[in-house]
């Protein structure tokens, strides 16, 4: 019998004590054994990235992480995205977005209705966010649940006279879509300088979009943002898009994500849709959200 070499082979790193336990659903895995307070290693880098490819959605358990290490893990993955609406940057922070339903001294510390509908982070930018992180603050007893979609199972899932017929289809994506809807609705929504609207002027991406890592198709459509198919006429566009809405979030390609202390999430906007599920108004919840650039949808 021959004996069991006592060195690691030469270029392997000592072994990481991380863990990917990925969930039972359509998309998911949680990452055990990673400290994001500390600097990355190439190898955890890499393992990372790959669990991020292949479960779409990663949710680091308890991060006792300060914002800058939040921006410094995110910057590993690339270039941060600073969204448009300045007023609920995290003070010293413009990279993090405070996403939050609580006022101090009658003003909203952060944006409350992000995720109000259906959406793929940034899909209103020419490149819109590759990924995207939200670390847990404060969390409401009851509600405040994150809903995650799978986009390649629901392009794959979609009849093959639907799948033909959206073949090299492009559709417009806006900011403004929705703004004015949730404006009349909620207290976070100021009005836009003429400098922020042309910051988000309207953009066209791919209905169908292939992932630029792993080659695999998805759905890129979504009801906050995709305002019309072009080439069509404009009531089938609606029909069409109201269709795809409701085929891209059925139940099972759904993951709902209960949020406890110290959770980090860390998903794949190319790969999945995501919806705030809400929170009881007199209820206090508090994220904080990094995202990363990525490339033109093709
Ligand atoms: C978001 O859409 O980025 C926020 C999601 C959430 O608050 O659950």
């Amino acid at each position: 019998m021959s004996a069991i070499p006592k060195t690691a082979p030469a270029d392997h790193a000592p072994a990481s004590p991380i863990q990917i336990r990925p969930l039972p659903g359509p998309l998911g895995a949680e990452v055990l054994g990673l400290d994001l307070s500390l600097p990355l290693s190439d190898a955890d880098f890499r393992r990372i990235h790959r669990a991020h490819l292949d479960h779409h959605v990663l949710i680091f358990r308890d991060q006792r992480i300060t914002p800058q290490q939040q921006v410094d893990f995110s910057r590993r993955f690339g270039p941060l995205q600073i969204h448009v609406l300045r007023n609920f940057q995290l003070p010293g922070h413009p990279e993090v977005l405070v996403v939050s339903n609580i006022k101090e001294n009658g003003q909203p510390i952060g944006l409350g209705d992000a995720g109000a509908f259906w959406h793929s982070d940034l899909s209103y930018k020419e490149k819109p966010s590759m990924g995207s992180l939200l670390h847990a603050q404060e969390l409401p007893a009851d509600g405040g649940d994150t809903l995650f979609a799978n986009q390649h199972a629901a392009y794959e899932g979609l009849p093959q006279a639907l799948k033909r017929a959206l073949d090299g289809k492009r559709a417009e994506h806006s900011y403004l879509a929705k703004y004015e809807e949730l404006r009349a609705r909620s207290p976070w929504r100021p009005p836009l300088t003429q400098k922020q609207i042309e910051e988000v002027r309207p953009v066209v991406h791919p209905v169908v979009r292939t992932h630029p890592e792993t080659g695999r198709k998805a759905l890129f459509v979504n009801e906050h943002f995709t305002t019309r198919i072009l080439g069509i006429p404009e009531d089938e566009s609606r029909d069409l898009l109201a269709e795809l809405f409701k085929l891209s979030v059925q139940p099972q390609y759904l993951y709902t994500h209960v949020w406890q202390p110290g959770d980090m999430v860390f998903w794949d906007n190319r790969s999945v849709m995501h919806l705030a599920g809400g929170t009881p108004d007199h209820l206090r919840r508090k994220l904080y959200r990094t995202t990363i650039e990525g490339d033109i949808p093709f």
